[in-house]
């Protein structure tokens, strides 16, 4: 079991800071997931942890061992680290069944039975094992790829963007088999994502990347919850931001006078709901009147734009998962629940 201890990292190609002071800790036998836009550096924070590219300064520890302090860096092949890129990378010349066993010790029967159900962990069909990579699916070639780190029992295994060419129901189930192997084998993970869904149901903590820095790291649902800024905010799920009026700890916004957690606060902000906070009801003190001005079915629930009366002109948005819901034009009412989050 390994920890893994960021510290300090920073790396520049030529004069653009690709990584500015990046510190993280992941837990040993914990699952991170890293998200951020295209170009937050997540790539290249996963090849520094690996050893294909080198920190300008900044120090790497894997389970008490440092694998970069200051110029000191333990070559990659010495880490013991599993890491699938981004464009899975396969052995172009070599078979999927000898990509798998690459570098396996045993015998060729143990190292076959071996292959063979790393093949099942990733769902993929026995008759793929003859195939070279350019036959197989984009896809199945990120599975080969899993297959292939996991065949070397790393201590921390690098996952960047493994499960983006699947389709959803695989790609769930996949995600699923893939926690439960490494979580059976108490393999660290970092697993780099674009889909905020998976970031969110795979990992024990969640680390939020923009511009090179690491702008919040911690339990997923503490940063869904308790965003520090409003892009965070709406880079992890959808979000209702309101201008609040903060006193005695309500905020008074176009949703009525909302408690929120820290009490102390006071004056202008900026408070954010989730749309799962919100719903529709009859007309009771604390709700708040509006008129529905879009509807949007997005297959198992809808989505509804509500302009709200007498403030301007917000519009808030919610889920309803009726199997009808008030048309355009309609009269609605709306009651938040829970905490109003305040935004920095
Ligand atoms: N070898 C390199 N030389 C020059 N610039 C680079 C190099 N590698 C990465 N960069 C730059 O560093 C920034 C971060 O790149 P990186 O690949 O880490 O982003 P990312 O967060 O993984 O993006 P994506 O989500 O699109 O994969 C980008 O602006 C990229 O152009
Ligand atoms: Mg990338």
């Amino acid at each position: 079991m390994s920890a893994l201890e960021l510290n300090q990292l920073h790396k520049c190609f030529g004069t653009f800071a690709a990584l500015d002071d990046v510190s993280l800790s992941v837990p040993s036998g914990s699952r991170t997931a890293i998200v951020g836009p295209s170009g937050s550096g997540k790539t290249t924070l996963l090849r520094l942890i690996a050893g294909f590219e080198f920190a300008d300064h900044g120090s790497i520890t894997l389970g008490g061992q440092a694998l970069v302090d200051g110029k000191q860096a333990v070559p990659a092949h010495q880490r013991q680290i599993g890491y699938v890129p981004q464009d899975g990378a396969l052995f172009p010349h070599l078979s999927v069944a000898a990509n798998i066993g690459f570098g396996l010790p045993g015998s060729s029967a143990a190292k076959r039975a071996e292959v063979e159900a790393l093949l099942d962990r990733v769902a993929l069909d026995r008759r793929l094992l003859q195939c070279w990579p350019h036959e197989l699916s984009g896809g199945q070639q990120q599975r080969v790829a899993l297959a292939r780190a996991l065949a070397q029992r790393p201590r921390l295994m690098l996952l960047d963007e493994p499960f983006s060419a699947l389709d959803t129901g695989l790609r769930a189930s996949l995600r699923k088999a893939v926690a439960q192997v490494l979580g059976d084998a108490g393999i660290t993970t970092v697993l780099v994502t674009h889909d905020q869904a998976e970031a969110l149901s795979f990992a024990d903590q969640l680390a939020v990347m923009r511009q090179g820095r690491l702008v919040q790291a911690g339990p997923p649902l503490e940063l869904y919850r308790h965003p520090e800024d409003a892009q965070t905010a709406q880079f992890l799920g959808d979000a209702v931001l309101l201008p609040a009026q903060l006193e005695d700890g309500l905020a008074s916004c176009a949703l009525g006078h909302l408690p929120v957690r820290d009490r102390g606060l006071r004056g202008t902000a900026q408070v954010m709901l989730r749309p799962e906070q919100l719903h529709l009801c009859e007309q009771s003190p604390g709700a708040v009147r509006g008129v529905v001005s879009e509807t949007d079915f997005v297959g198992n629930s809808w989505t509804l734009a509500v302009r709200l009366n007498g403030a301007g002109v917000t519009v808030i948005r919610l889920r309803s998962q009726g199997v009808e819901v008030p048309g355009v034009g309609s009269e609605v009412y709306v009651r938040a629940q829970g905490l109003a989050h305040v935004v920095g």
